[in-house]
């Protein structure tokens, strides 16, 4: 890379995009999807009858709501119910208003990186669950969970709801994991939601809706690339292409040119070559099952206290605590 270059890519995106396309195979991260009309597109794939995940965890949700929330109770002092990537909070509703109903002493934290999603949600809480307790903050993950060490004084429960933890691989994960529980005091709580394996046909389905939802979604990344850095690719011309590997729970997607084909990104001053069928990886959503989630447990230093799924068993919560 040149100096010149390198003095362009001023910005994550910028650089990500550049590595990502320049590599071979060729790769863009999924987190760059969500912009504005990223996030509308992922509310519309979460309506898709085919995208199950969000009903299973609502179903979870609304059956488990006594149990999970006597998981939750606090030692005295209340505690602060944490959500990571709170989104619209449609399902966190369901938890907040059985608290709120029974009288839990609790503030609800949601924290986002979309200032949009945080300024909705607060807006809708108070006027759906006003007596919730409401302290948002706008942030990345890992950004956040550096100032999430300094909640110590009450009980901690951090929840993490939409199996997003799927999006990592493996390693990337148990550092994640790993620095959760860095934030975690005994007593503290992380639950979250894992999508589990299940008939490969049922994943590819979510993943490839006839309805082109999805393909739109993924193709987001090329619209943003095209707007954000003056870029000419044409989404048109690639075609969303989904698999699943059965044995080791990963679902992949692709971004596949259909034709050889030159795009231009002048605001990282590079032309990118595609060759007839040449991929663009855009992301990973990993299924899990019992052993893999103790192992990512374990290897974070992390405990499973219990879980909870659906009847289908499509989709499963799991309850952590600090070794
Ligand atoms: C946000 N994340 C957990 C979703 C998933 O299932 O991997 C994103 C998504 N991609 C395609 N459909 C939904």
């Amino acid at each position: 890379m040149s100096t010149i270059t390198e003095t362009i890519l001023d910005t994550s995106f910028k650089k990500d995009v550049y590595n990502g396309l320049t590599a071979n195979p060729k790769f863009l991260y999924s987190k760059y999807i969500y912009d504005k009309r990223g996030d509308k597109l992922f509310q519309d794939i979460m309506e898709l009858d085919e995208y199950y995940l969000t009903n299973s965890e609502f179903e979870i949700l609304s059956m488990h709501k006594k149990a999970i929330s006597e998981l939750f109770r606090g030692n005295g002092k209340g505690i602060d119910l944490i959500e990571l990537g709170a989104g619209d909070g449609k399902k966190t509703k369901i938890l907040l208003s059985y608290l709120s109903e029974n009288d839990y002493d609790f503030i609800y934290k949601p924290i986002d990186i979309s200032k949009n999603a945080i300024d909705l949600l607060t807006a809708d809480l108070h006027c759906e669950l006003p007596k919730v307790r409401v302290d948002a903050e706008i942030g990345e993950y890992f950004e956040v969970l550096e100032r999430l060490q300094q909640y110590n004084s009450r009980k901690k429960v951090i929840l993490l709801l939409g199996s997003n933890i799927g999006n990592l691989l493996h390693p990337r994960a148990i550092d994640f994991l790993s620095h959760l529980k860095d934030t975690m005091n005994t007593g503290d709580l992380v639950f979250m939601g894992f999508d589990q394996k299940k008939d490969p046909q049922t994943i590819l389905d979510a993943y490839n809706d006839p309805t082109g939802v999805t393909a739109e979604f993924n193709k987001n990344l090329l619209h943003r690339i095209n707007s954000e850095m003056n870029a000419n690719f044409d989404p048109d011309k690639f075609k969303h292409w989904e698999v699943y590997d059965p044995e080791s729970g990963t679902a992949k997607s692709y971004l596949v040119a259909t034709e050889k084909m030159q795009v231009n990104i002048e605001a990282i001053d590079l032309t990118i070559c595609f060759d007839p069928w040449e991929t663009i990886h855009t992301e990973i959503s990993q299924k899990y099952d019992d052993k893999v989630v103790r192992w990512l447990a374990e290897e974070a230093g992390l405990s499973i206290v219990t879980s909870f799924s659906d009847a289908n068993n499509y989709y499963k919560d799991y309850v952590f605590r600090r070794k």
